[in-house]
């Protein structure tokens, strides 16, 4: 109870979360009657037990179908606030939240529709709850290049809200290599760049969202554990690796909290942060994550404390705010 309140108290900044990945069953359900669409699901718990994934893509499958719901600008506000208001409570005072615009304008929702709802329940958790807030534009990696690009130049009226782009979807078969011109692009627009690599692609797919996509971030990254020259390379430049512990349990990267990677990232000298990536589909936000993952590793409260101070110094904000916030 002692290690619960401490983990509670703790101010966070979560850096990968999918504002899809937050749309709680009791949502999915008003907004399907909102919008009078129908879902193959009868009751808030044939939903969750549906959440039951040997992999990524079975995952995959129910998130994309999940988002159906999603139609209006105020749905998109309406999902991106209840993220905001439910870590309040986890004392997440930071978040970099990712968008998945081509799983809406797939299905004839438009991106001004998402991005609009979604910055203005933003701006409103800035001002109500005092949670400051970016927004990365993720492309969908089993999609082409080519639709990334057509991707990047529905953003270019919104250049000045995005911080950065992101690569996520199914991993296997879809190296980042795929998209080396898109995110060069995206570079020269001054926008960030991060990649899911080594969820359950290999150590080289890390390698290549390094080098060829030249990312200032990495999402997941636990095989790179694989390769020890890769775990020196992505300590000497400071790489912050966005883990997501209850994520990998969910979706077999792991078999078992207590064979989870993340002490032994620390213990590499890795920048690894913990974070809740698709929380509702996951069982659990901040605030889980941290305390199951202390718990199954035993993880010390100096390490825990670590572990909160690299989500404000993976962030990107300036220094100050990296210094200031803990
Ligand atoms: N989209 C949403 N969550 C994801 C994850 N963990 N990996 C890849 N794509 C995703
Ligand atoms: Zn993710």
């Amino acid at each position: 109870a002692q290690r619960e309140d401490f983990v509670a108290g703790l101010p966070k900044a979560e850096l990968h979360l999918h504002i899809e990945g937050s749309l709680e069953p009791e949502l999915m359900f008003a907004l399907a009657q909102r919008n009078a669409i129908d879902i193959p699901f009868a009751s808030v718990e044939e939903v969750r037990a549906a959440y039951a994934f040997s992999n990524l893509q079975d995952f995959l499958d129910i998130y994309y179908q999940g988002m159906s719901v999603l139609r209006t600008e105020q749905d998109f506000h309406d999902l991106t606030m209840a993220y905001f208001q439910r870590v309040h409570r986890d004392q997440v005072r930071h978040a970099e939240i990712f968008f998945d615009p081509q799983g809406h304008t797939e299905r004839g929702v438009s991106f001004d529709t998402a991005i609009s709802g979604t910055l203005r329940a933003m701006d409103d958790a800035k001002s109500d709850l005092g949670i400051s807030s970016h927004l990365i534009m993720c492309f969908l990696r089993h999609l082409s290049e080519e639709d990334a690009f057509a991707t990047l130049e529905q953003a270019e009226p919104w250049l000045d809200r995005i911080l950065g782009v992101g690569l996520d979807s199914s991993e296997l078969g879809h190296p980042p290599s795929k998209f080396v011109n898109v995110f060069a692009r995206a570079r020269d627009k001054g926008l960030k760049c991060v990649a899911h690599a080594g969820e359950e692609g290999p150590p080289a797919y890390v390698r290549e969202a390094l080098d060829s996509l030249k990312i200032d971030r990495l999402d997941h990254g636990n095989r790179s554990l694989e390769d020890g020259e890769l775990v020196k390379r992505l300590a000497e430049e400071g790489m912050t690796l966005t883990v997501c512990p209850l994520s990998n349990l969910a979706l077999c990267v792991v078999d078992d909290l207590r064979q989870h990677p993340l002490k032994k990232m620390l213990d590499a000298g890795l920048r690894a942060t913990i974070n809740s990536d698709d929380p509702s589909y996951f069982g659990g936000y901040m605030n889980d994550n941290f305390l199951r993952t202390a718990e199954a590793l035993d993880l010390t409260a100096d390490e825990i404390v670590t572990l909160a101070k690299n989500g404000f110094s993976g962030s990107f904000e300036d220094a100050e705010f990296q210094t200031r916030a803990l």
